[in-house]
């Protein structure tokens, strides 16, 4: 069957839905790719690019629609791009169904399949499709980026010889997906970086990525998100209260303000009120992220830059992944092929419409002349069964049970030492006296070798290290066996051989367990 993909018309959308990358691991599934003339030069990708991969490129947005029985697209269809449809052709885009009744209408009349990107669902088999993250990710990337432009410092501190400058501080409101790319990248700049949620159990993950937790003196057991399946609950009147009472404490101090709170099918709570914005300093600037759903700042405008009298920058654009078309139609592109990988089980370039599939079933809002919006709740996720977790032992115990394995470990070698003490006694009753000597030398030449060497950890078994402890022990057996004989001179530098040996030997030990803790993390 035959993919394609045309040039976005919505105003200002520069993504495209297929590249020459995802176009040639579609073809591997068996399709044949197009793309309509111009679609990726917003994403700097030209028709000779797409060529070259092997894709048909046609001259317009009609001839694609004849040409294919498969269209994938950024934006939901225009009423113009509607009208092309012919009935059993497939259409992949973001759709926006519970904004888009007449839109499935339209499409239901048409018998298309469409399928949503946006009602993937948020489960871990879905996140290579999961077009919704790609796009916040690169958002909140964005968001610093823009916050960057407008803001008149540097993000980082620096001591220069004209003078000092201090470290912006950049607070995030909301730690979704969006919000904690915002996290990584201001920290990444080198800013002091603050982030608040409703959700507590996110704070060990803003932690970890360098930021600081902004704590709520509160208890309030509502706040914990993990029983609404990851997302927010709503908070209460009296959580909101003492929210906007810390964003009030904090909002003099903040010169970056990004907002990305959200929960969804609601509208975007108000949480940066006016008295913050003008409470901040001259300069200071404030993404908001949730522009499209109303916004979390009272004074956001969408899709405009709107400054405050007292010379806050607030942003409001939509339109953060456009903005960076190249990356965001590689990674939806990425996104739309995975969802194709799942729908040709057969690689025969022939999509299966397998409504018992979880995830085709919920991005499907219009299927065999039916809307199929909304989806059913999601099968119940068969729990892999849990292992028994290991009963945990006191202080006491584990003390008892070390000192059990060492006895254990000590009555093992005695018996070893005991039983080779015998046979040794046993070969002396028969075997001549230089027999005997050489091979008792023999013995603890091995005994000795095999301890320094096989202790060596296998991360450091290099023959240098392997050889420097032979060679030790050899010398330590060496000097043993002189130490005792031929006078008071030989035994003095027997005995010195064998402490300087044995400090080889202890020494490389020593050096290497603390090679190796360099590399542990503790
Ligand atoms: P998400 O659902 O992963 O994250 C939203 C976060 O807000 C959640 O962690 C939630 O716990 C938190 N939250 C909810 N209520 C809160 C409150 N009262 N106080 C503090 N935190 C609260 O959503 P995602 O994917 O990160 O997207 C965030 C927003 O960014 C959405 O509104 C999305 O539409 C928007 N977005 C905007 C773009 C643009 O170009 N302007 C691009 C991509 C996303």
């Amino acid at each position: 069957m035959k993919i394609g993909a045309p040039k976005e018309i919505f105003e200002n959308e520069k993504r495209v839905a297929m590249t020459p990358q995802s176009a040639a691991l579609l073809q591997k599934r068996g399709y044949d790719c197009v793309v309509e003339t111009g679609a990726g030069l917003g994403a700097g990708i030209s028709d000779a690019d797409y060529k070259d991969a092997g894709v048909e490129v046609v001259k317009t947005g009609a001839a694609l629609w004849k040409a294919v029985d498969i269209v994938i697209k950024v934006r939901a269809p225009e009423p113009i791009e509607v009208k092309r449809f012919t009935t059993g052709q497939t259409l992949i885009s973001f759709i926006w169904p519970a904004q888009s009744e007449e839109l499935l209408e339209e499409l239901r009349a048409k018998d298309v399949t469409t399928i949503a990107m946006d009602m993937v669902p948020r489960i871990s088999r879905a996140q290579k499709m999961d077009a919704l993250s790609s796009m916040a990710n690169i958002g909140g990337y964005r968001a610093v980026i823009e916050a960057g432009n407008n803001f008149g410092r540097f993000f980082t501190g620096q001591i220069t010889a004209a003078g000092k400058v201090p470290p912006a501080k950049v607070l995030i409101v909301g730690a979704g997906v969006a919000g904690l790319a915002a996290i990584g990248t201001a920290t990444s700049l080198g800013a002091i970086t603050y982030a608040f949620d409703v959700r507590p159990e996110v704070a060990e993950q803003i932690e970890s990525m360098g930021a600081e937790f902004v704590y709520l003196d509160f208890d309030e057991e509502q706040a914990d998100g993990a029983a609404t399946g990851g997302y927010a609950p709503v908070s209460s009147p009296e959580f909101r209260e003492k929210q906007l009472e810390k964003f009030r404490e904090l909002a003099p101090d903040m010169d970056i303000v990004i907002t990305t709170a959200l929960i969804p099918g609601r509208d975007a709570p108000k949480l940066w009120l006016e008295d913050m914005v003008l409470a901040m300093k001259s300069g200071s600037v404030v993404i908001d992220l949730a522009a499209e759903k109303g916004g979390n700042c009272d004074l956001t405008v969408m899709d405009e830059k709107v400054v405050s009298k007292n010379g806050v920058t607030i942003i409001g654009y939509t339109d953060f992944p456009s903005r960076m078309a190249a990356q965001s139609s590689m990674l939806y592109a990425n996104n739309i092929r995975h969802m194709m990988d799942d729908l040709t089980p057969e690689k025969d370039g022939v999509p299966v419409q397998n409504m018992e599939d979880d995830v085709i079933r919920s991005a499907t809002v219009t299927h065999a002349g039916e809307i199929t919006f909304p989806p059913p709740p999601l099968k119940i996720q068969a729990i892999a069964a849990q292992k028994p977790k290991p009963v945990e032992k006191s202080a006491e115990q584990i003390k008892a049970d070390e000192i059990a394995a060492l006895k254990a470990a000590g009555a093992k070698q005695t018996g070893i030492l005991v039983a080779g003490g015998l046979l040794m006694l046993l070969l002396g009753l028969f075997a001549p006296v230089s027999f005997m000597q050489h091979f008792i030398v023999f013995v603890l030449a091995v005994f000795i070798g095999f301890q320094v060497i096989w202790k060596v950890s296998h991360a450091l078994h290099t023959p240098l290290m392997a050889i420097t402890n032979a060679i030790s022990g050899i010398i330590i057996v060496g000097a043993l066996l002189q130490i005792s004989g031929g006078g008071w001179f030989v035994s003095l530098l027997a005995g010195i051989s064998v402490l300087i040996a044995t400090i080889n030997i202890v020494g490389g030990f020593m050096v290497t367990r603390r090679m190796l803790a360099m590399f542990q993390r503790s």
